[in-house]
């Protein structure tokens, strides 16, 4: 049985044979299908790329059918009980798990990274009062390029991975003075005798005390969350990145880009929306008119459903016994209710079941995040802080790919053939597009 595709184009006549390599044949070799010698060749169309692999990746596996994520081989589950989330991040970053000695020096460098240039404090007061914080989150990651203008040597190794590093170590310090800007509060400084998810809460929530100390039930499970949002593949955003480093733009900008592209309420900013949404339903006798109205399409239910998941997303598994772990320190969240009555509902509705609409990571993580403290703006950039280990990852590896090239998709061009310019005195209102 030979590893190929044979492909007859029934306008010629003409056949080509094309190799199958990793479940996937070249879609440049459909362009040999021409049917003059005018003809550009056949194309496949692929809007939102819903079958095109853009990429050889080695860093996540994602079997959606099944279930599966895990991050260079290791399975979610047991990163989320094991492991740190600066391990998660080496283990993206550089494919395998850190040594004891490796990782102490990670953390060190991290640690030793995190403070920003004083003009990022003025570049964030410039910002409104109620300026949403990925607005700024987004705006002060693409300002950090400006500090590093050595970023942009993009071909230097040695370079690429200090950029990394500064990325993942300065990106909660940006996420916490946004969130404090917004309350008027005093920026904090990084304290470098605490670990990465207790310095970030320190710079959130310290006030007058001399050291903040997070209750470590709840540090951990911000640790958790951070493991489990670390990276997920060619997603969105994941996408944007590659697509803007591929024009060798440097880190910065390119994350930027990413983090712009994780905003949008499809994407990182469905988080936010579930908790909004549980606050519109109010109420659990709510529930069955509100799933009623998403059946109607009215609406869509935020935090259900999954491009690639198609029968259960495993961090939505892992965040529902986070929650609990949650719960029990700063007592139920009230909104709690309604969201279990909606996913029950919604698990035995025909329209979801035959849809396989399930529980996305975002479904619980708002009500973890809220319990927390942490207020339903912040959620996009609760996301984007663990995320850059993910798109550092997925820049670094499109870097060093020698199949890269910019990125520059085709079109089908569907518009108005070639027609003469027409004076504005003699347009008629016919002639604007519909
Ligand atoms: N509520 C109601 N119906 C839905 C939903 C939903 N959340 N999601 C999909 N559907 C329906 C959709 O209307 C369509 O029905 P029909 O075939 O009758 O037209 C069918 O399911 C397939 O939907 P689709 O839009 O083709 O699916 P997709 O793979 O393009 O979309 C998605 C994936 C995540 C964008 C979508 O499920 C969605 O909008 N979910 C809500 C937003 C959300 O929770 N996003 C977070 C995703 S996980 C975190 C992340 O990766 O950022």
């Amino acid at each position: 049985m030979a590893d190929t595709l044979t492909v007859t184009d029934n306008r010629t006549g003409k056949t080509v044979e094309l190799p199958i390599i990793d479940g996937a044949i070249r879609a440049t070799g459909l362009r040999q299908l021409t049917l003059d010698d005018e003809d550009f060749g056949l194309m496949s169309y692929d809007p939102a790329f819903l079958n095109t692999a853009s990429v050889r990746s080695a860093i996540t596996f994602i079997d959606g059918e099944r279930g599966i994520l895990r991050y260079r081989g290791y399975p979610i589950e047991q990163l989320a009980e094991r492991s740190t989330y600066l391990e998660t991040a080496y283990l993206l970053l550089f494919g395998e798990l850190p040594t004891a000695s490796e990782l102490e020096a990670w953390v060190h460098e991290i640690t030793h990274h995190t403070f920003v240039h004083e003009s990022m404090k003025r570049l964030m007061e410039a910002f409104r009062y109620d300026a949403h914080p990925m607005g700024m989150f987004i705006a002060s990651v693409a300002a950090l390029s400006t500090f590093y203008p050595e970023a942009a040597n993009v071909d230097d190794a040695e370079n690429r991975l200090l950029q990394a590093k500064r990325l993942i170590a300065k990106v909660p310090t940006l996420a916490a003075w946004a969130y404090r800007h917004s309350r008027g509060l005093p920026y904090v400084y990084p304290d470098n005798e605490l670990g990465f998810t207790g310095n970030f809460l320190s710079m959130m929530f310290r006030m007058a005390e001399t050291r903040y100390h997070a209750t470590p039930a709840l540090e951990r499970a911000l640790e958790v969350l951070f493991i489990l949002h670390a990276d997920h593949e060619q997603n969105c955003s994941a996408n944007a990145m590659r697509s803007i480093g591929s024009s060798k733009v440097d880190p910065y900008s390119a994350l930027a880009g990413a983090a712009a592209a994780l905003y949008g309420p499809l994407h990182g900013g469905a988080n936010e929306a579930v908790l909004r949404m549980l606050a519109e339903i109010g109420d659990v006798r709510n529930v069955p008119a509100y799933v009623e109205r998403v059946k109607a399409g009215e609406l869509r239910l935020m935090g259900f459903g999954h491009r690639v998941y198609k029968n259960y997303d495993p961090r939505a598994k892992i965040i529902k016994e986070t929650a609990d772990a949650v719960f029990e320190v700063t007592g139920r969240n009230p909104l709690l209710d309604i969201a279990l009555e909606l996913e029950r509902i919604a698990l035995e509705d025909e329209y979801f079941v035959s849809r396989k609409l399930y529980p996305n990571v975002d479904f619980y993580s708002g009500l973890i995040y809220q319990s927390l403290g942490l207020p339903t703006a912040m959620f996009p950039v609760l996301f984007a802080i663990p995320r850059t280990a993910g798109w550092l990852a997925q820049w670094l590896e499109g870097i060093v790919d020698p199949e890269q090239k910019i990125a520059r998709p085709r079109q089908l061009y569907v518009g108005a053939g070639e027609r003469d310019y027409v004076p504005l005195e003699e347009r008629s209102r016919e002639l604007a597009p519909a």
